[in-house]
């Protein structure tokens, strides 16, 4: 189902009651805590849980859902689970595309890249797209195979540079901007005429095209958003007005939740940070105990070659980034042991929050799109591609006369 008119604000408002309800679930990190706050609350679905190994958590990742766990688990996943549902938008075909189109992008990418073209649908045809945070541009000039005028914007002149060049081995006249826009002069850049589209332009960036594009008056706007914790402010800015008068209130951490899912990881780099998260909860049980005080203490992130330290080093030296003196440790094998099985305890419990993951990232979309219907849009909200691509494939697109 593609969410449209009324039912925006209905899927927004039912939402809203769900992940405000039940914030004692989503918004503990299991990570930072020995006990679950809700534990005591739901003793047999955290028995459970801590009973289970890590191998059985990676298996329900991707699908909390499914899992046959003890009360409330599967009410909530219910709910979950259909609050979250979405519908992908109707493909169009884009017709037969020059050869070399997809030279330097990677296959995933370029996936993604044409999923996200097929989708575009407006009732008036676009003249002039704008690439929005374009990288290399390569969505850009897929789009403007259709014969349209193209302008990409983008910061980083490497990338810049490189979009040009491959503008022009394919004869394309686009313009190729270097422009950070979240400078107060970006939206100069923005006029009436173009169709913006935004393909995982991250937190600001995406929601300053909104704002933008809108007051502007841009007739049509495609963005599938990403990284929503990528803010300059310490918590979440509603944009429409149902989400700001929601209780609801989201700090960075909460605003990484959506992010928390791992299709694309590959096997290095699973074991990579099972292992670095192994040693980080051995860690946090020796600092509880050397400090005497039994609360979490945040540390810095590590470079990966901190992995390669043997076990007592790596605490000793964390320990010295921390102020830390180590004193009396004696058993390090049976408190590596124990960091895994806590691993394996942590990737268990996470589960619990993994429920809230697609429902809160759609409450961040439909306060976008929400803003847009404020701003005189009709809007469209569906998926482009299937979530084994990218899980970041929700797609709003907006349209107005
Ligand atoms: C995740 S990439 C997406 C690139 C492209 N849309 C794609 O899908 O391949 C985000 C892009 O935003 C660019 N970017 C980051 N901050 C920016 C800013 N303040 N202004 C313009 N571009 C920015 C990055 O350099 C990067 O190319």
């Amino acid at each position: 189902m593609i969410l449209t008119g009324p039912a925006l604000r209905e899927r927004f408002q039912a939402l809203d009651d769900f992940i405000v309800a039940h914030q004692h679930l989503w918004r503990p990190k299991p990570f930072t805590f020995l006990t679950q706050p809700w534990a005591a609350e739901h003793p047999e679905l955290a028995a459970w849980l801590r009973e289970r190994s890590l191998e059985q958590a990676e298996a329900a990742h991707n699908h909390p859902e499914l899992l046959a766990a003890p009360a409330p688990f599967p009410t909530i996943a219910q709910r979950a689970a259909a609050l979250a549902a979405l519908g992908e938008h109707p493909p169009r075909s884009l017709g037969a595309l020059p050869r070399r189109m997809d030279v330097d992008v990677p296959g995933r990418k370029w996936q993604q890249i044409e999923a996200f073209a097929e989708r575009l649908q407006f009732q008036q045809q676009p003249s002039h797209w704008l690439d929005w945070c374009s990288g290399k541009g390569h969505l850009g000039r897929l789009l403007a195979q259709g014969g349209q005028q193209l302008t990409c914007l983008e910061y980083d002149p490497a990338l810049v540079e490189a979009g040009l060049r491959l503008s022009e081995r394919l004869h394309l006249q686009a313009n190729h901007l270097q422009q950070d826009v979240l400078a107060a002069d970006a939206g100069e850049r923005l006029h009436a005429e173009h169709s913006p589209v935004a393909l995982h332009a991250c937190g600001d960036l995406h929601v300053r095209l909104l704002q933008l594009a809108s007051a502007v008056g841009c007739t049509q706007l495609a963005v599938a958003p990403c990284c929503y914790n990528r803010i300059a402010e310490q918590h979440y800015q509603a944009l429409s007005t149902a989400a700001r008068t929601s209780t609801l209130r989201l700090s960075k951490d909460d605003l990484s939740l959506p992010l928390a899912e791992t299709v694309t990881a590959g096997q290095r780099q699973r074991r990579q940070r099972n292992q670095s998260m192994a040693r980080r909860l051995a860690f946090d049980l020796l600092q509880r105990q050397q400090r005497g005080v039994d609360e979490y203490l945040p540390t810095p992130s590590l470079p990966v070659s901190w992995l390669t330290k043997d076990f007592a080093t790596y605490c000793h030296d964390l320990a010295a980034l921390k102020g830390l003196e180590l004193q009396g440790v004696n058993d390090w094998p049976a408190l590596e042991a124990a960091g895994w099985q806590r691993l394996a305890q942590v990737r268990n419990l996470e589960l619990v929050r993994g429920l809230f993951r697609r429902p809160l990232e759609l409450w961040l979309l439909l306060d976008r799109a929400l803003f847009l219907e404020e701003h005189g849009y009709r809007v469209r909200l569906g998926t482009f591609c299937p979530y084994q691509l990218t899980p970041r494939n929700f797609l709003l697109l907006a349209e107005r006369d």
